[in-house]
Order: C-alpha cells, then sequence, then structure tokens
C-alpha cells in the first residue's frame, strides 16, 4: 500500500519524511485500535484514521489525548511546542487565514473534531494531563500507542507506567517519539531508557528518532 502523509495546511510534529516514516510503522503492525498522545492540531491523528479506515473499513478505533489548550496539573518543566504559545505561523498566508479570518486554534477540540468529521463514529478526543486522565481510560483494547505528549522526564515516566499496565504481555506497540538524535530530548531518552531496564524491555531504534516498544 502506498503511504502518503498529507499535512491539511496545518502543524505538524511529523514534517517531511517523518510522516511516511510514522505511517510504515503503522503498516507493519496494522493495528486496529490506536491511541494518540499529545494530538496537537490533529494532522497525525487525520493521517491514523485515514490508514486505519483503509485497512479496517469502519471497524477501527481512535483515542487522542491532550492538554487542548488546559493546563497541566503537576509539572511545570514540560518542553511545549512554542507554536502553541500564541499559534505564531512562518508562513504569513497560513496566519491570515487561521488566526483572523477563522479565528481559530488549531490545538482545540474543536478544530481537531472538525479535521477528524469524516470519522466521527471511530473517534475519541479527550482533553487533560495524562499525569492526572491516563489511568481514568479504557485501554485495554489499544494495539498501538504513538507516545508524543507531554516531555518531561516524569511525564514519561507516568504515560508509559499506566501503558504499560494495560498492554503488558500483549505484544502491542508502543511508538515514542523525540527518543534519537533526529529528534532529541534528553528527558524522554532518559526516561525510556529507565523504564526500559526497570521492566527489561527492548528497545527499537527507527531511523534515529523514534523508539518502539513491543510489550
Ligand atoms: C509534539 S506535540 C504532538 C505532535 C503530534 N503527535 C503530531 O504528530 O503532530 C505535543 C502535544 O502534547 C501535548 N501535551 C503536552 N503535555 C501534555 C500532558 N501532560 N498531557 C497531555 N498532553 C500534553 C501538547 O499540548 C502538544 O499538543
Amino acid at each position: 500500500m502506498s503511504l502518503n502523509y498529507k499535512s491539511y495546511w496545518r502543524k505538524t510534529g511529523l514534517k517531511g519524511k517523518w510522516g511516511n516514516i510514522f505511517l510504515k510503522r503503522l503498516s507493519n503492525h496494522n493495528p486496529k485500535n490506536v491511541l494518540e498522545i499529545g494530538v496537537f492540531c490533529g494532522v497525525t491523528a487525520r493521517n491514523t484514521c485515514d490508514f486505519l479506515n483503509k485497512i479496517n473499513g469502519k471497524n477501527f478505533s481512535y483515542i487522542g489525548v491532550d492538554l487542548f489548550g488546559g493546563y497541566q496539573n503537576e509539572h511545570k518543566d514540560e518542553i511545549e511546542p512554542t507554536f502553541l504559545k500564541n499559534q505564531k505561523f512562518s508562513n504569513p498566508l497560513k496566519n491570515i487565514y487561521y488566526n483572523y479570518i477563522l479565528k481559530e486554534n488549531l490545538n482545540s477540540i474543536k478544530s481537531v473534531s472538525k479535521l477528524l468529521r469524516n470519522y466521527t463514529d471511530n473517534i475519541k478526543l479527550i482533553a487533560g494531563d495524562t499525569n492526572k486522565i491516563l489511568k481514568e481510560l479504557d485501554l485495554q483494547n489499544i494495539d498501538f500507542t504513538f507516545l508524543d505528549g507531554g516531555h518531561s522526564y516524569q511525564t514519561v515516566i507516568n504515560d508509559l507506567t499506566v501503558l504499560y499496565k494495560s498492554m503488558k504481555d500483549k505484544k502491542k506497540v508502543i511508538l515514542c517519539d523525540d527518543y534519537g538524535k533526529e529528534s532529541y530530548i534528553p528527558e524522554v531518552e532518559k526516561a525510556i531508557n529507565d523504564f526500559a531496564k526497570k521492566n527489561n524491555l527492548k528497545l527499537n531504534l527507527i531511523e534515529n528518532r523514534f523508539v518502539e516498544i513491543i510489550t
């Protein structure tokens, strides 16, 4: 199947070749139920739903969790994409279109729901800090998680701990961003290494950026 990650004229964490590298991970594992932690403007969400729809028809689910403009609970050391502060675009046309014509905050449930409108029956978007809300979600059926939310040490440890509790021994996939040299966040790398060591998990480095854990 040809993989073609589209940007939908929005911002994405997976620019250039990275979008298709992400889709390749999905196509390697062919999941039905996907969780994304850190939805941002929903571009990866939309590409994920497009892909899941292609391989599963209507029989898939996507759950996306993000602060969506809300406040973090406990951790003030989070590394926030600069774009989120006041929705600054380097492209002036996008600035006019989103900030003055539509007056739309791309990192909002409203805006992401609009982007995912073809899939309303399959998706759930949840606003909140994963340090608080992840443990309250039913994650038993998740086949594939893209972990790309809060990037502090404590948040990554929290998220991995909660995910692993539901996914352990099921041969499911946790794909983590910002681990390797190509998009390196030292706290993320350290948290993942510590978690993997403690739980005796193998880390599969993907293109010097992502790391994949099979539970
Ligand atoms: C790098 S962006 C995600 C990019 C997205 N996965 C993509 O492919 O376009 C990180 C997102 O995580 C969210 N975030 C940061 N800390 C969070 C937390 N503690 N709980 C939930 N979401 C968080 C931010 O609001 C931001 O939208």
